[in-house]
């Protein structure tokens, strides 16, 4: 851990990236903000998929790169947890466009992959992971930094559920 507000995670492959996904979905609730950034096929929606099965949606997260906004329920409490892609999404519009307003307002945990395009309307206090492929084609540095209180909350107690992790 570099700092009280970073923490690094190596995933070896595929399915590391959905345990550890997993690990934050299972603490994620209505007030927190996930931003996955990172270059085409880094993992963003892979890690999504993972936060769903922890979340406790029984949907099968895919790619909201055409729909831009995918909407998911868990069965438990009727919750729901949005998943946007940002990649044809500009800052300006995105309010007008997808309700940007209204997502944040309402009473779910967001996942935004592509969030650098939608900076200028982004709260200040969300937790931003950064998703980069190494040298190994399989393996990839998940950096976590959480931007305020409430996602320091959060990162610190994925971070007491990662002690363990290899
Ligand atoms: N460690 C890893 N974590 C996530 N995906 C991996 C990993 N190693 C290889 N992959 C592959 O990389 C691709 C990631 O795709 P995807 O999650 O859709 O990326 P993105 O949403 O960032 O474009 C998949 O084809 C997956 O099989
Ligand atoms: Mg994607």
């Amino acid at each position: 851990m570099a700092s009280r507000d970073t923490v690094l995670v190596t995933s070896r492959d595929l399915e590391d990236t959905l345990r550890i996904g997993e690990t934050l979905g299972q603490l994620l609730n209505s007030q927190h903000l996930v931003c996955l950034s990172g270059d085409l096929g880094a993992g963003k929606t892979t890690f999504a998929r993972g936060v769903g099965r922890g979340w406790g949606t029984t949907q099968r997260i895919t790619s909201p790169t055409f729909t831009i906004v995918n909407v998911y329920q868990r069965p438990d409490d009727q919750q729901q947890l949005y998943h946007i892609d940002a990649y044809r999404l500009h800052s300006s519009d995105a309010v007008f466009s997808i309700g940007f307003d209204d997502i944040l307002a309402a009473q779910g945990p967001i996942l935004i992959e592509w969030p650098q395009h939608l900076l200028s309307v982004l709260p200040k206090d969300c937790l931003w992971i950064t998703l980069e492929i190494q040298d190994d084609d399989e393996q990839r540095l998940l950096t976590f930094e959480a931007t305020g209180p409430i996602h320091q909350d959060l990162l610190q107690c994925f971070n007491q559920q990662m002690v363990n992790w290899k």
